[in-house]
């Protein structure tokens, strides 16, 4: 059983993805981390999101202590890895593992949960059940400085619409894999669903794909 999960940013596919993955034992991949984790190399680096040929090399050799590293889940971050996944080698050497961990889930579950942008479409197009998860871009800038908050830190409403506006820009127009729902995909919207209402629909949605 493989379940995509594609949607914006903060639009709760995270946290959606985990909770099915948990309830149905599957093994869970965040794909955004992989996207993430080749960002915070190049600005660990010094390097900008803008150099292709280090992004392609990151890419290639990505070190797994990044995977731990609280700076991947910083803004600064989630906006670098918009940047570097508009290349397309980029694109292709994180597909590998994407498609393998889909194929053969780790521990030898029975199934697999993939969240990101392009799953539905791109890395499992035939993927049992798919699920496009959106928001409101003001909903979803509200929860990101909510978060941001309860860690004690700023945030600025304001700067935070318009990173998550400019992500959603990057992130549908680009010309490999663009966000976009397949077709065949479910969609919910988190604006006017609460978590625990989208958490049901797709548990219902699932167990109607098993044998
Ligand atoms: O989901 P998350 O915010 O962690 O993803 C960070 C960035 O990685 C996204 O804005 C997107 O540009 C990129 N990404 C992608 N394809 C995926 C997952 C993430 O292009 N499957």
């Amino acid at each position: 059983m493989i379940i995509a999960i594609d949607g914006p940013a903060a639009a709760g596919k995270g946290t959606l993805a985990r909770r099915l993955a948990e309830k149905f034992d599957y093994a869970y991949l965040d794909t955004g981390a992989l996207y993430r984790a080749v960002g915070l190399s190049l600005l660990n680096a010094g390097k900008s999101p803008t150099d292709e040929a280090a992004a392609i090399a990151a890419s290639c050799d990505l070190d797994p202590s990044l995977f731990s590293d609280p700076a991947l889940r910083a803004e600064a971050t989630g906006s670098a890895a918009s940047q570097i996944a508009s290349i397309p080698a980029v694109r292709s050497n994180l597909l590998k593992y994407q498609v393998n961990f889909s194929n053969s889930p780790p521990e030898n579950k029975a199934g697999a949960v993939l969240d990101g942008r392009d799953i539905g479409t791109v890395v499992c197009p035939n993927a049992d059940r798919k699920l496009f998860i959106t928001a409101s871009a003001e909903e979803r800038a509200r929860r990101r400085t909510a978060e941001i908050e309860a860690r004690g830190d700023a945030a600025n409403f304001a700067a935070i619409l318009t990173d998550v506006k400019a992500r959603d820009a990057r992130d549908m127009n680009r010309k490999d894999s663009p966000l976009k729902p397949a077709e065949d995909a479910l969609l919910l919207d988190t604006t006017i669903l609460d978590i625990d209402a989208v958490f049901l629909r797709a548990v219902e949605f699932v167990k109607a794909a098993m044998p």
